[in-house]
């Protein structure tokens, strides 16, 4: 074996070794409190690549992931190791000092991050970290870690929560029969995955026409009927005034209604309460408005192998008078749950600069990780009256 292969076999064992780690750091990280701060894992190599220490996030405040698992050595334990965090290392002092000069002084040799902190002030810890001699390299198990910061990126890059919008529908794209029932065009594989995506949200949002039409109690529940420990903040959007014997008045959280006049501005406003995730349940007026004002980031849909004709469509006016301005998604995956079929889209461009979604950014993001959440139980001025 010629030392040229030798290196090149080292290299190869040193990036399986940093791969692994990541996966560890970004099990760490999901250990962290989903929030306005994000949750990111680190982990801390030896030269002989053996984890020395373990560090994550908890929360607006505490110590960053990389810090939390530098002081979980002593000494100079850390000189000469690898870092691994599912996030760039910060560089900017908020709550607590930049991380990048706690790696720089701890005497780590490398450091392998996943996602690039996006953040105006607390970006360019990568650069700082090269510039103090420090090997960087970037993006390793890149779309794990993006996946569990999608909705505390999307704050970041738009200023405003991750919104997704969810309908179910008929084959023949109606989301109602004729008389405007629509309970149930899915079957209960399709409603008991809703119920889980709404425990993951922070808020579940319906228009006035879909509370009076379905009375819906916007719990999240399990297939049993009980509630599962993370509920997401019921929200009403439009005029008209919910009735005193609602269901949602008998969810755990109080409900809060808007006018809907202006979106952007009700998405600014659920990102002051730390609401990161907005799942938009419908229906097909308030969805396509929604849709109308690029404020979506991600579509599911629930295709039921049925037929219903008549005019409830899944969608309204969307904007689109002509074919150039189609509003075309790209599948992330499609599912068979039970005889339904559900399609997780995202617009086509939102990766890139000039999306619908960006140019309907609300607000100037918010410094990265300096942020707390606010109790999502706590009323606002816009609490209902119940
Ligand atoms: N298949 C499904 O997934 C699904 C899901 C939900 C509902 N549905 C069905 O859909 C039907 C109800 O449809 P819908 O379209 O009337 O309900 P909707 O979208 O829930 O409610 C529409 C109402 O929302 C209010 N609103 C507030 N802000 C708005 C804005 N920016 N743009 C537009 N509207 C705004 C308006 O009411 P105000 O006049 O009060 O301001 C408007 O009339 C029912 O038959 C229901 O069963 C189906």
């Amino acid at each position: 074996m010629t030392g040229a292969d030798e290196h090149e076999r080292s290299e190869g064992d040193r990036s399986a070794g940093d791969e692994r780690a990541m996966t560890r750091a970004l099990e760490l990280a999901r250990r962290g409190p989903r929030g306005l701060n994000p949750q990111v894992g680190a982990v801390l190599l030896s030269p002989a690549g053996e984890i020395i220490a373990e560090g994550w996030h908890r929360g607006a405040g505490t110590p960053h992931a990389e810090v939390d698992a530098l002081s979980k050595v002593t000494g100079d334990a850390a000189h000469g190791a690898t870092a691994i965090v599912t996030l760039e290392p910060c560089n900017h002092t908020g709550r607590t000092g930049p991380c990048a000069e706690a790696l720089i002084d701890a005497g780590v040799a490398r450091v392998v991050y996943a996602v690039d902190d996006p953040g105006a002030l607390s970006g360019g810890g990568a650069e700082r970290l090269r510039s103090a001699g420090i090997e960087v390299t970037a993006h390793v198990g890149e779309a794990d870690s993006r996946a569990l910061l999608d909705s505390w990126l999307t704050v970041q890059r738009l200023g405003r929560p991750h919104v997704t919008v969810k309908w179910a529908q008929s084959l023949d794209g109606r989301a109602a029969a004729s008389d405007g029932t629509s309970q149930w065009i899915t079957g209960p594989a399709a409603r008991a995955d809703v119920h889980m995506r709404r425990a993951e949200a922070d808020a579940v949002v319906v228009g006035t026409g879909t509370l009076l039409a379905d009375d819906p109690a916007l719990t999240a529940r399990r297939t049993d009927g009980t509630l599962y420990e993370t509920q997401p903040r019921p929200v009403v959007v439009g005029t008209r005034a919910v009735p005193q014997e609602a269901r949602v008045r008998a969810h755990p959280l109080p409900f809060m209604q808007d006018e809907g006049d202006d979106l952007p501005d009700l998405l600014g406003r659920l990102r002051e309460l730390g609401i990161q995730r907005v799942f938009v349940e419908g229906g097909p007026t308030l969805a396509s408005a929604f849709l109308r004002a690029g404020l979506v980031d991600e579509v599911l849909v629930y295709v039921a192998p049925t037929l219903l004709g008549g005019d409830r469509l899944a969608t309204g006016d969307l904007g689109v008078a002509t074919i150039g301005a189609q509003r075309r998604l790209r599948v992330d995956a499609t599912e068979l749950l039970g005889d339904d079929l559900l399609i997780v889209a995202r617009p086509a461009l939102r990766d890139g600069l000039d999306t619908p979604a960006l140019r309907a950014g609300t607000r100037p993001p918010v410094d990265p990780r300096a942020g707390t959440r606010p109790p999502v139980d706590g009323r606002s001025a816009d609490d209902g009256e119940d």
